[in-house]
């Protein structure tokens, strides 16, 4: 299978969880890691997200000029199998291309520059990873930045398909059972189905800190 390089980055507070107990986004990185994650972008084909975060946060994906010397935006990704994206998310707002990524049932018709693509889906009903990533390399993208949430996170780490993890890790505690983490989806069965990382590399970003691992395949 040709797949992208794949990268995973997410913002955690010290218990581990990346958003508020209603689901909605909570600002966990100081401004030098947002400025970090914004270069990360700038260098990568496209970013990927699934519809549970476009809907509760309405991320606009792009790169923010100030932040970069030379500005690329890349493609926006939502994996969104019932093609739920409100036509005025601002990740489909045209100012960048935008891939709608939908069951082989959905074929809803959305604004300039936002393209649906029907993908087959898994035995979870969610969009299948490994064909979505090989269709992704037949169509340029050899670059792949993975930004949430949690089930988004979970299913690329489970399956294998991530190579690296960036984690921000804000000095804040949140709480609560059901709050999103940083990998959520069914968790291991087994301790041999543990998703062993390898550390590269930890530096303190501001109030926080950013560890940088491998995964380990
Ligand atoms: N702190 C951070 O860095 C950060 C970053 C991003 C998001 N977040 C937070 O994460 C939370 C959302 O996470 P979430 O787990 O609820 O949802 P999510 O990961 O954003 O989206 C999950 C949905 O994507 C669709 N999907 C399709 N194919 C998939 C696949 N192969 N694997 C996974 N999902 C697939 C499914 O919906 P369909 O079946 O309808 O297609 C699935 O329910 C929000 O609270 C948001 O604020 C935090």
């Amino acid at each position: 299978m040709n797949k992208p390089y794949v990268i995973a980055n997410c913002a955690m507070s010290a218990d581990g969880k990346i958003a508020l107990p209603t689901r909605k986004q909570l600002r966990i990185s100081c401004n030098e890691d947002i400025e970090r994650m914004y270069k990360l972008r700038n260098k990568y084909d496209a970013v990927l997200v699934g519809i549970n975060t476009v809907l509760s946060d309405d991320p606009k994906l792009t790169v923010k000029e100030k932040y970069v010397e030379q500005p690329h935006q890349p493609i926006r990704i939502i994996l969104d199998s019932h093609c739920k994206t409100p036509e005025a998310a601002l990740a489909a707002d045209g100012v960048a291309k935008t891939f709608i990524i939908a069951a082989e049932k959905c074929n809803k018709k959305y604004g300039n520059n936002v393209e649906v693509i029907q993908c087959e889906t898994d035995q979870n009903g969610f969009i299948d990873l490994e064909k979505l990533l090989d269709l992704l390399y037949d169509r340029g993208i050899k670059m792949l930045m993975v930004e949430g949430g949690s089930t988004v996170i979970w299913n690329f780490l489970k399956q294998r398909l991530a190579d690296e993890l960036y984690v921000y890790i804000g000095p804040m505690i949140v709480g609560g059972k059901d709050t999103p983490t940083m990998a959520d989806g069914e968790g291991i069965k087994n301790i041999d189905e543990l998703i062993s990382l390898k550390i590269v590399e930890t530096s303190r970003i501001g109030p926080g800190i950013l560890i940088h691992y491998k995964m380990i395949k």
